[in-house]
C-alpha cells in the first residue's frame, strides 16, 4: 500500500459545477461545491469493477497528507464515524495516573453549540457529558468555563472550531498543563474540525496541534466526497489502530491467504472506512478547493469590513494568530427573528445552523445553567458567505442590513 508520498501528480485545473448565484435569484446559505471533473471520475470508478476501499482511497489519503503536511491520517465514511472512533480509540490507552484513558461512565467536557454529531458519540461510547458554556465572541467553548469545570473525573474534552474559527489551542494546552499538574493526568482532546477544512492556527492547518482531529467531507462542507471524513492522529500507533478499527479490526494491508477468512482480531472495529467512489469525488474536489475557500474568506472579509459599525449588530472575534475558512459567517444581531424575516423576504437565506444540543430530552440528565449560551442563541445568525455569493450578492446583503431591519 502506498504510504505518504510527495510524488503524487498535480491535479488538473478544474472548475465548479453551477454558476454562482445571480443577483436576482435568492441566495442560499449552503451550496454543494462539486468540481466539473467529479462526475466522470466517479463514473470511472463505477465502471472499473472495484468500488470498495482501494486505490482511490489510497490516492486521496496521499493527497490529503500532502495538503495537511501530516501523514498520520485515516479517511472514514463520515466525521460522525471519525468522532465515534476517536473516543473508542482512547479505550486502548492508559492515562498518566495509570488508569485507562477512558472507561464506561467517565466524563467528557463538550460544547452544546454544535451538530449533534459532536456529542452523540460521547453517549454511544457509554461516557457522560458535562456541558461547557460558550464564548459569545467566537461561538466556540468558553475556555474559562472549561478550566473551571475540569475535575479529577474529566477524562476528555471535545472542542469544535465553530464555522471554521479555531479555538485558542495554545490557551487550551496551558489549561491542560495545569490540569495535569493538579490531577496527575492530562485529559485528551478531540478537535471537531467538521467546519474547518482550510482553517489554520499559528500558520498550521488544524490537525497538527497534538490532538486527534476529525474533518467532515459531507455534502455541504467545503470539501465534499458526498459523505466522508478524515481523522488526523497524533502518533503512528493511533493511526495504525484507527486504520484497523475503521474496518472491523482487520488488517487490509497485511498478507492473508484468503481475504474472507481473517486471522485473529485483537481489537474489534467498525465499518467506518471510505470507499473508492467517495474518494474519487474527493480527489476531484481537491483540485478546486483552494478557489472555494478563497471565495468564502473573501466574502467574510467583506462582511467584517462593511458590518463593523452597524448598530445593533456585532461581528465575531478575529485573532491575528488564526484564520477561519468560514464555512459559515456568524454574527449577532438585536431582534434576531425580525432580522431573519427581513432577509427571507429579500431572498437571502439565514439560519442558526445548529440547535443547542443540551435541550434534547435524551441528554436531560446533564442539564446545567449556561448563561452565555442563552444570550448567544438569542442573537446569533449565519448569513450566506460561500463561493456562490457574488460581489453583487454580498453588496446587496450588506445594503439590506445597513438599511435596518
Ligand atoms: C460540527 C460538526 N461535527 C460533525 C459533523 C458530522 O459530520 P458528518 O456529516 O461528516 O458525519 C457535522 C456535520 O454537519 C458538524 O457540523
Amino acid at each position: 500500500m502506498a504510504e505518504f508520498s510527495n510524488e503524487i501528480t498535480a491535479l488538473p485545473s478544474d472548475s465548479i459545477i453551477g454558476d454562482p448565484t445571480s443577483l436576482s435569484a435568492s441566495v442560499p446559505l449552503f451550496k454543494v461545491a462539486m468540481s466539473e471533473s467529479a462526475p466522470e471520475a466517479a463514473a470511472e470508478v463505477l465502471r472499473s469493477g472495484y468500488i470498495g476501499q482501494g486505490p482511490k482511497v489510497e490516492e486521496f489519503e496521499a493527497r490529503l497528507a500532502t495538503v495537511l503536511g501530516n501523514s498520520s491520517i485515516a479517511t472514514v465514511n463520515s466525521a460522525t464515524s471519525g468522532l465515534h472512533l476517536a473516543l473508542h480509540l482512547m479505550r486502548g490507552l492508559t492515562a498518566g495516573d495509570g488508569k485507562p484513558a477512558i472507561q464506561d461512565g467517565d466524563e467528557i467536557l463538550a460544547t452544546p453549540l454544535t451538530c449533534t454529531a459532536t456529542n452523540w458519540p460521547i453517549l454511544a461510547n457509554r461516557l457522560r457529558l458535562k456541558w461547557v458554556d460558550v464564548d459569545t465572541n467566537t461561538c466556540n467553548l468558553d475556555l474559562d468555563d472549561l478550566e473551571a469545570k475540569i475535575t479529577p473525573t474529566t477524562r476528555g474534552i471535545m472542542v469544535v472550531h465553530w464555522g471554521g474559527y479555531p479555538v485558542d489551542l495554545t490557551r487550551l494546552a496551558a489549561i491542560l498543563d495545569r490540569a495535569e499538574e493538579k490531577y496527575g493526568f492530562r485529559p485528551f482532546v478531540v478537535e471537531d474540525c467538521a467546519h474547518a477544512w482550510g482553517s489554520t492556527y499559528k500558520g498550521e492547518r488544524l490537525g497538527n496541534h497534538g490532538n486527534i482531529a476529525v474533518y467532515s467531507f459531507q455534502a455541504i462542507k467545503h470539501l465534499t466526497c458526498g459523505d466522508g471524513g478524515l481523522m488526523v492522529l497524533p502518533d503512528s500507533e493511533l493511526k495504525r489502530r484507527a486504520k484497523l478499527q475503521r474496518w472491523y479490526g482487520i488488517d487490509r494491508e497485511g498478507e492473508r491467504a484468503d481475504f474472507r477468512c481473517e486471522a485473529d482480531i485483537p481489537e474489534y472495529g467498525f465499518k467506518f472506512h471510505m470507499n473508492d467512489i467517495s474518494a474519487s469525488i474527493g480527489i476531484s474536489n481537491l483540485a478546486t478547493i483552494d478557489t472555494v475557500i478563497e471565495r468564502h474568506k473573501g466574502n467574510a472579509a467583506f462582511y467584517d469590513k462593511e458590518l463593523a459599525n452597524v448598530s445593533g449588530l456585532r461581528t465575531m472575534e478575529r485573532a491575528d494568530d488564526r484564520e477561519s475558512s468560514f464555512w459559515i459567517y456568524t454574527t449577532a444581531v438585536e431582534r434576531r427573528d425580525d432580522f431573519m424575516r427581513m432577509m427571507s423576504e429579500n431572498g437571502v437565506a439565514t439560519s442558526r445552523v445548529h440547535e443547542r444540543n443540551d435541550q434534547h430530552s435524551c441528554v436531560s440528565e446533564f442539564g446545567i445553567e449556561m448563561p452565555n449560551l442563552i444570550s448567544l442563541v438569542g442573537e446569533m445568525v449565519c448569513i450566506p458567505c460561500g463561493w456562490w455569493v457574488t460581489d453583487e450578492d454580498r453588496e446587496r446583503i450588506t445594503d439590506l442590513i445597513k438599511a435596518g431591519w
